[in-house]
């Protein structure tokens, strides 16, 4: 064996002993903590994976990857029994601890016949297992030995209409946690382990303009329990991650990033208040753009997207918005949101959202046609449908379609809409 190979055992021994001791993240007993995320969502990944269409003629094969304590095979394998989807689900995590919570959250739940495998992800092979039309790849790629070798073996477990889900850390947006992380290190000398003692005293006393007490997405700090804490700041190997770091190593994994999500995170112009530089942002390629708007935000402290491999390119979403028989699927709003923004026609009305770990305020104003489109979601319409109710109340078929266009954007913008298309 290689010295490298050496090395990467090493420190997959050492994040094992890590996640043994912390099972991440620490739920409660029950159901799944909140809503999902837009990479253990089937609307989601029906879009943004399979252009809309689930694989209907075989079992859908979904690994979850680094599973932790089961929160995606409780959400996923509960939205794929909802779908009536035949699929097999397997779930893979380095820690026995983990997967020993995860299985018996997800019996307690009604998630059955989910395959348990406790062992590397880096040792999975296609032979044994099998391929899998999705994997989901949440919050694990940080802390393995070495991210491309990684993406590289998942990627050849992938079928050739498959795709896979990751959420990374986002570097900017992490600012001030990785100093913490050294000084705990160093504190413990070469042979100790910091503990979360250690880190609740080095953490109280850090002077008010440290980093860690101006970055808000660690604002929670003094209420961060021992699991949440030790993820945070004692991982034996965490890093992060700018976007085109993590297109960089897709390449080497032999993946193209289909999206980053949601998308209006990624659109650097929505970020920009100088309109002179919009054209020039419009300009670039997708890649540059999402880096674009990381850079401009500055505060991106995890990155979600789906990729698949490079051979299979991303579809053009707007093609397929115009074809009638395209759904519009809403995702992770209350129904009311919607009558109450139809009712509002013409008026800004505020929702609250969660995403990227923190709520946001969309503050939006349909027109009378888009308020239409609007209370009609729930229903899941066909865009046809929407058409034609909008011609029946007076519309033509330029303003039906321009009001479902910006529909579309507003709420796809921030991971609330998604498309599907019939079989
Ligand atoms: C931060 S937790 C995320 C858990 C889960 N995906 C979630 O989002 O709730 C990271 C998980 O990845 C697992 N992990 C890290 N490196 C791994 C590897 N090389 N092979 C398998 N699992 C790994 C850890 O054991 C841990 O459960």
């Amino acid at each position: 064996m290689s010295d490298d190979a050496d090395q990467g055992d090493a420190v997959t021994a050492r994040v094992r002993a890590f996640y043994r001791r912390f099972p991440y993240p620490r739920l409660p007993e029950g159901g799944p903590a909140g809503i999902g995320h837009l990479l253990n969502d089937l609307s989601s990944i029906r879009h943004h994976v399979f252009d809309g269409t689930m694989p209907a003629n075989r079992p859908v094969r979904v690994l979850i990857a680094g599973g932790g304590t089961g929160q995606s095979v409780m959400l996923l394998g509960a939205a794929l029994q909802a779908a009536k989807l035949r699929h097999e689900l397997v779930y893979a995590d380095l820690s026995e601890e983990s997967a020993t919570i995860a299985r018996r959250r997800a019996e307690a739940y009604g998630v059955q016949d989910v395959r348990y495998i406790v062992g590397p992800l880096e040792a999975l092979d296609a032979e044994q297992i099998g391929r899998f039309d999705y994997i989901e790849l949440y919050g694990v790629i940080n802390h393995v030995a070495d991210p491309a070798v990684t993406l590289r073996r998942l990627s050849g477990l992938l079928t050739d209409e498959g795709g896979i889900g990751v959420m990374a850390y986002g570097a900017l947006g992490r600012t001030g946690i990785y100093p913490v992380q050294k000084a705990l290190r160093l504190l413990s000398g070469p042979e100790g382990e910091p503990t979360v003692d250690l880190a609740r005293t080095f953490l109280n006393g850090l002077p008010a303009d440290n980093w860690v007490r101006k970055n808000p997405h660690l604002a929670d700090l003094p209420n961060l329990d021992d699991v949440e804490l030790a993820d945070r700041f004692l991982n034996p190997n965490d890093r992060a991650f700018e976007v085109r770091d993590l297109a960089a190593l897709c390449a080497i994994g032999g993946l193209a990033i289909r999206a980053f999500v949601p998308a209006g995170l990624y659109a650097p112009e929505r970020h920009c208040r100088d309109a002179a530089l919009h054209d020039r942002l419009r300009g670039m390629n997708p890649i540059d753009r999402a880096q674009m708007a990381e850079w401009l935000q500055g505060t991106l402290h995890v990155h979600e997207f789906f990729a698949a491999p490079t051979a299979r390119a991303a579809a053009d979403m707007i093609v397929w918005l115009s074809e009638e028989t395209t759904r519009l699927v809403p995702r992770a709003l209350k129904a009311d949101v919607f009558s109450q923004i139809s009712a509002a026609a013409g008026q800004a009305v505020e929702i609250d959202l969660k995403f990227g770990g923190m709520t946001r305020t969309l503050r939006v104003a349909f027109e009378p046609s888009e308020a239409i489109v609007v209370g009609l979601l729930p229903e899941q319409p066909t865009i046809g449908r929407v058409i034609e109710t909008l011609h029946r109340q007076g519309f033509d078929n330029a303003a039906a379609v321009a009001a479902i266009r910006r529909v579309w954007d507003a709420f796809h913008a921030v991971g609330t809409l998604h498309l599907a298309r019939e079989p």
